[in-house]
């Protein structure tokens, strides 16, 4: 992989910050977009802008044949069995939503169990929560060990048939663990829960297999895949999303419409109620095609060079401590220095250029577990360089010397 050549297509790497090159390790909480994505944005506005699908014009054939496209895409980029199981949404925090909303309305009562991890982004908690409120439900939580690795056997104690739905992140945005849902999944569903993958972090690193895992809900946001803000996707087994009430009413989501009665459309549409994100599902169907012409053999073996580069780092530098060291882990550093606090970390490495995460990450379990009440996190991609962690260890040098 040339990295040079990779850094080309992302415009906004190639600036200045307070008189510094921009070393940009923020990409957990979103990731630079390749000026291929920016272009089929514009395309999409400058030629094609129109509403989809119920157009009889050029231009609304025109975008509905490429929002389609991008549900083609996204269906053979994770593997799902049909594009009746994609369902576009705002992004990983609607889709959970939806299904805690929907899916749990119908099938979620009193005493029933939802287990989820203690690593779960807030997105893949408070949803819970507030279904558990309505319902009676009970939230339990998988705990996990220092290292920031999920306590397996207290899973499976855990597990049981009251035990309705294991929601578990795939890598953790807080810690870089990467957790093993192969087998989650088949425990899961020995006693009959359904589980829900958030793949938020995970979708842009790890290749996913959604009918080889057996996923019944998957949920991510594409603003993590190099692609757009605010779209996401849904994707569920198509028997599961028949028998589950729509989530929002309005258009496009039904047949027919009287006073009396509604009739739904049929999936996926049933679940996309109103003129949706039609650029950002473009936007985001380029992206993916990005990814794909890397290749996930690539991507990972990079972004390991880069983790172990900056992990060597960080054991070296005197005063930080790793939050998360799990042996399964990627992408993901963070950290705490000694008497420096990471919200003036992170300012004083803004001052140098280095752009790093400072803060509870919406993982506030995690922060409790470690007893801090932030971290700071630099999170790479494949446009980062050795050199640029090396930046960033000088500046946490300087960083250290201004608090000694
Ligand atoms: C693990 C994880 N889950 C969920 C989310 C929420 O994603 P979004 O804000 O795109 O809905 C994030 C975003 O940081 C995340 O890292």
């Amino acid at each position: 992989m040339n990295i040079q050549e990779i850094r080309k297509d992302f415009p906004i790497l190639h600036q200045e910050v307070f008189g510094h090159p921009l070393v940009y390790l923020d990409n957990a909480a979103t990731t630079q977009k390749p000026q291929c994505v920016i272009d089929t944005i514009r395309h999409y506005y400058e030629k094609d802008n129109s509403n989809i699908h119920r157009g009889v014009h050029s231009l609304s054939e025109r975008a509905t044949k490429d929002y389609e496209a991008t549900r083609e895409t996204i269906r053979g980029f994770f593997n799902a069995k049909s594009t009746k199981e994609v369902i576009f949404t705002r992004g990983t925090t609607e889709s959970i939503n939806l299904v805690a909303s929907s899916w749990g309305g119908a099938n979620i009562g009193k005493d029933d169990e939802i287990l989820i991890t203690h690593m779960e982004h807030h997105s893949n908690i408070v949803p819970w929560q507030m279904l558990c409120e309505r319902t009676g439900a009970k939230l339990k939580v998988i705990p996990m060990n220092e290292a920031g690795e999920l306590d397996l056997v207290a899973y499976a104690e855990l597990l049981n048939e009251r035990t309705k739905l294991v929601g578990v992140v795939h890598m953790s945005n807080a810690l870089g663990t990467i957790n093993p849902i192969a087998d989650m999944i088949q425990q899961a569903h020995q006693v009959g829960a359904k589980v829900l993958v958030d793949g938020a972090q995970a979708a842009a690193h790890i290749p996913t297999d959604i009918q080889a895992l057996d996923i019944d809900f998957y949920a991510t946001s594409a603003h993590k895949m190099y692609g757009p803000t605010g779209v996401g996707v849904l994707i569920a087994k198509e028997a599961l999303l028949n028998a589950m009430p729509p989530y929002q009413g309005g258009g496009d989501m039904i047949l027919m419409v009287t006073f009396e009665k509604t009739q739904y459309n049929a999936l996926p549409h049933k679940f996309e109620a109103g003129t949706p994100n039609i650029a950002g599902v473009i936007g985001f169907g380029a992206a993916l095609k990005y990814i794909q012409n890397i290749g996930f053999d690539a991507i990972m073996q990079r972004e390991k060079e880069l983790l172990n580069y900056a992990t060597k780092k960080a054991q070296a530098f005197a005063g930080l401590k790793q939050i998360g060291i799990a042996k399964d882990k990627a992408c993901v550093l963070s950290f705490v220095l000694d008497g420096v606090h990471p919200h003036d970390l992170g300012t004083i490495l803004d001052h140098e250029g280095v752009a790093i995460r400072a803060g509870h990450h919406c993982a506030m379990p995690v922060m409790q577990f470690y007893k801090v009440p932030a971290t700071a996190r630099a999170s790479f991609s494949i446009y980062n360089t050795e050199a640029e962690v090396d930046a960033l260890f000088e500046a946490l040098e300087k960083a250290r010397n201004m608090f000694a």
